[in-house]
């Protein structure tokens, strides 16, 4: 049977990781500054998270969301504490799009409006509601597009007010930063104003953290630089370190009633392993205050090259626009220097997502090869 060939392929196949770096089948060793689209946080194969989840899958894998399941709220628990968002509900489902998919319901459940605003450049996921507040056509299907959005220009307030002020918008979805649109902040002021109007003209403000959460911004979320109070927050990505685990935090203004939301493996008992490992190991190793430490220590070095037009980041979320289109660029340090790297839907932008892990030794190992590397294209 033929594999559906929707991408595209570098020539590596990646078959053991350790830490933050990866194996090949000959054994060649790649130093991951991508971390799997922003997946890996605590580092390949760590050990805790290999014995929580073995340990889990040797007892019980999966029993179904009709049972009382305690790995549920221990996550909840450590959640709660470590992102100081104690107050909030949980809901757990399995990817970054159907937590965004269910935040989007639960906010048209809330107000019974249907309109939302979103931004220019934003990525949601591909699921039905939220590739239609994606800011890119091309992969909306008509199917998709089945809802009134709009996509207003980043961190401009303005427009925005103008929009919510008619009183027919049910949510505003932000990314704290934006991941794929190429490492754009939210302003602090421009958040804490988003969250006056939300709340004024009962719109539900829903802050995506599935790239820029669990501790990659310093932050255990990036928007936590302002002083607000999302009404809801969505998760994903790091959260389960490769396992595949979402969820959504709800404000307690939400009311929850039976069969509201539900999903059949979100939750399960292999997920929350997983998602218990990863915090234990957030907690333990101090990766919040290692990311901006880290993150800190990158952004500066990356913005004494010469040649680098733009660094722009937040820990260890950092985008580099050079100017030229990366792609080659990407490649170089791949197949010659062995570092992996990432892309952004600007083509300029080269994206840097490594595990929160890294310490200023893998920093500097990046920096050497960045320095060969970015000349042979300056030259040309
Ligand atoms: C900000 C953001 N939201 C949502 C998603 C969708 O997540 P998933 O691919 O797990 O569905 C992504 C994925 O890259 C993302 O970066």
């Amino acid at each position: 049977m033929k594999l559906f060939d929707v991408y595209s392929l570098f020539e590596i196949e990646p078959v053991k990781g350790e830490g933050c770096y990866v194996y090949d089948k000959a054994g060649t060793k790649y130093l991951d500054f991508y971390g799997g689209h922003a997946v890996i946080s605590i580092g390949h194969a760590h050990p805790h998270y290999v014995q929580k989840i073995s340990e889990q899958v040797s007892n019980l894998g999966f029993y179904s969301n009709s049972v009382e399941n305690s790995l549920q709220q221990e996550l909840a628990d450590k959640l709660g504490e470590l992102s100081c968002c104690e107050k909030y509900q949980l809901f757990l489902c399995n990817s970054g799009a159907e937590a965004n998919e269910n935040a989007l319901k639960l906010a048209s459940f809330h107000n019974g409006k249907t309109k939302v605003i979103s931004f220019k450049k934003s990525f949601h996921g591909r699921t039905s509601a939220a590739v239609n507040v994606t800011d890119k056509s091309a992969i909306q299907a008509p199917i998709n597009q089945l809802f009134e959005k709009e996509f207003h220009e980043w961190n401009n307030i303005d427009t925005v007010r103008a929009s919510l002020t008619k009183g027919d918008v049910c949510a505003v979805i932000i990314e704290g930063i934006q991941g794929i649109g190429g490492i754009h902040i939210a302003e602090t002021s421009f958040l804490e104003e988003l969250s006056r109007l939300c709340k004024e003209h009962h719109a539900v403000l829903i802050l995506d953290e599935i790239q820029s959460g669990y501790v990659r911004s310093g932050y255990f979320f990036s928007y936590q630089h302002a002083m607000i109070e999302p009404d809801i927050i969505s998760m994903a990505k790091g959260m389960g370190n490769g396992f595949p685990i979402g969820g959504i935090l709800i404000h307690p203004k939400f009311e929850a009633s039976k069969g509201l939301l539900g999903t059949t493996f979100g939750g399960n008992h292999l997920a929350c392993a997983a998602g218990i490992a990863v915090l234990d190991v957030i907690q333990a190793e101090g990766l919040r205050e290692n990311a901006k430490a880290v993150g800190d220590y990158f952004i500066k070095k990356l913005q004494q090259v010469e040649g680098v037009k733009e660094v722009r980041g937040m820990g260890l979320m950092i985008g580099l626009d050079l100017g030229f289109p990366v792609k080659e660029l990407r490649k170089k340090m791949l197949y010659q220097a062995q570092i992996f790297t990432g892309s952004s839907s600007d083509p300029n932008v080269l994206r840097l997502l490594p595990p929160l892990t890294i310490g200023k030794e893998e920093v500097d190992i990046f920096m050497e090869a960045f320095r060969k590397v970015l000349p042979l294209f300056l030259a040309a």
